[in-house]
C-alpha cells in the first residue's frame, strides 16, 4: 500500500500463479504445461526469425497467424482474435463482452483468472455452485444475467460438458454473449467452434500454451462472429496495439501448421493420463473424470495440502488449492511417462510410511 497508488489498486484480488521453481531434478506437474517441447517447425521458425528484422515493429493484426487458424479451424481471419496468451484474449473478452448491468455468471469452482478480471473491470458477478459430483449443472445458468463464462473442460476439475449441451446453452440466451474457454480442449473434450457460424453470441477462446507446448510464447486468440471480435479488437487498441511479439506470431503459425507434431504429443499425453488416473485409484484415489492435462484427485487418508507438501519434499511439485470443497484435492499435470513413474513412486513412498 502506498499513498501514490491509484485507489482501485489496494480493491484487486491479484491472480497467484504456479510456482516456477529451480529445484534440480524436479518433477513439475503444477502448471499443466506440456510436457514435450514445442513442435520443431515452431522453434526452427523462431530461429529463422531471429534476425535484424526484429528493429521492426511485428504486425499489430498479426494477419498470417490469424490466417493460419483460421484455416485450421476453418473459419475467416476476420472471425480470429489473437492475444498475448488467453489470458490476456480473457481480459479483453471481460472488458469489452462481459460488463453488463446484469451479473456475469460462472462456476464457483472455475479458472481462478475470472473473479480477478471481474474485479479488475468492476463486473458484477455471480459464482454458480459446481453439483455434488463437480460437473457444471447447465440448468443452474437458467436466470438473468448479462453473460456467461465457462472452461470446457472445466479447471480445476478436467469435467467435460458435452458439445451438445454448451450448444442448448448458448442458444437458451441469445441476448447475451457465452464464452467458451477451451484452454484444454485438445486433450479429449470437443470444441465449440464449429458452432460460431450459427451463433452470433457465441465466443470461443483456446491457447498455445498446453496442446502446443508453448506456453513461454503466450499466444491465446478467440473465435466468434465479426462483432464480438470487433469488441475484442477495439479494447486491445485501446491498449497495447503490438501485443505479440514477431518471434511468438511465427513460432505460434508454425505451430498450428504442424498438425503431425501436436497429434503425437496429445495421444501420449491422452495416454499416460489413463496411466495415472489407473495408478492413483489403484492406490485409493478418488480421481474426478478428466478430459484435460492434468487430474483432479483426493486420498481419504491426507489432507490436499499435506500430500502436496510431501511429494514436494520427494521434488515432485503438484498444485493444491486452499479452497472450500476442493482443500482436499491436488491438480496434478501429467508429464512425460517417466515424470508420471516419479510420482506414483513418490506417492508409494509416502502411503508406505503413513
Ligand atoms: C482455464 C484456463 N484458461 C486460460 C488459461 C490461460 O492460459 P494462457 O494465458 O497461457 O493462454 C489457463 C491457464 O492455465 C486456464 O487454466
Amino acid at each position: 500500500m502506498s499513498k501514490y497508488w491509484s485507489p482501485i489498486v489496494s480493491t484487486l484480488k491479484p491472480y497467484v500463479a504456479g510456482e516456477q521453481p529451480r529445484i534440480a531434478n524436479l518433477v513439475k506437474l503444477n502448471t499443466n504445461e506440456n510436457p514435450y517441447g514445442p513442435s520443431p517447425k515452431a522453434l526452427e521458425a523462431i530461429k529463422r526469425a531471429s534476425d535484424d528484422g526484429l528493429r521492426l515493429y511485428p504486425d499489430p493484426v498479426a494477419l498470417d497467424l490469424r490466417r493460419a487458424i483460421a484455416a485450421h479451424h476453418d473459419v475467416d481471419a476476420d472471425e480470429v482474435f489473437v492475444g498475448n496468451g488467453s489470458d490476456e484474449v480473457l481480459a479483453h473478452t471481460f472488458m469489452g463482452l462481459l460488463n453488463h448491468d446484469a451479473p456475469l455468471l460462472y462456476p464457483d469452482i472455475t479458472y481462478s483468472f475470472y473473479p480477478v478480471y471481474s474485479l479488475l473491470y468492476g463486473i458484477e458477478s455471480q459464482q454458480v455452485p459446481l453439483a455434488e459430483d463437480f460437473g457444471i449443472r447447465l440448468s443452474d445458468y437458467d436466470r438473468p444475467c448479462g453473460g456467461i463464462i465457462l472452461p470446457n473442460p472445466n479447471a480445476p476439475t478436467g469435467i467435460g460438458l458435452r458439445l451438445a449441451d454448451i450448444e442448448a446453452l448458448v442458444a437458451a440466451h441469445p441476448e447475451q454473449p457465452v464464452v467458451i474457454d477451451e484452454a484444454y480442449v485438445d486433450f479429449g473434450g470437443e470444441s465449440a467452434i464449429p458452432l460460431t457460424r450459427k451463433y452470433p453470441n457465441l465466443l470461443v477462446v483456446q491457447t498455445f500454451s498446453k496442446s502446443r507446448s508453448l506456453a513461454g510464447m503466450r499466444v491465446g486468440f478467440a473465435i466468434g462472429q465479426r462483432p464480438l471480435i470487433d469488441a475484442l479488437e477495439r479494447v486491445k487498441d485501446s491498449f497495447n496495439s503490438y501485443p505479440l511479439d514477431k518471434l511468438a506470431q511465427v513460432a505460434s503459425r508454425a505451430a498450428i501448421e504442424d498438425v503431425d507434431w501436436f497429434e503425437t504429443c496429445r495421444e501420449r499425453i491422452i495416454a499416460s493420463r489413463t496411466r495415472v488416473v489407473s495408478g492413483l485409484e489403484q492406490r485409493g484415489f478418488r480421481v474426478l473424470p478428466s478430459l484435460a492435462n492434468f487430474v483432479f484427485a483426493s486420498h481419504p487418508d491426507f489432507a490436499g495440502a499435506d500430500l502436496a507438501a510431501k511429494l514436494r519434499e520427494r521434488a515432485v511439485l503438484v498444485r493444491h488449492f486452499a479452497k472450500p470443497r476442493i482443500d482436499p484435492f491436488l491438480r496434478i499435470s501429467i508429464g512425460t511417462e517417466e515424470e508420471c513413474d516419479r510420482l506414483i513412486g513418490a506417492l508409494d513412498d509416502i502411503l508406505a510410511s503413513r
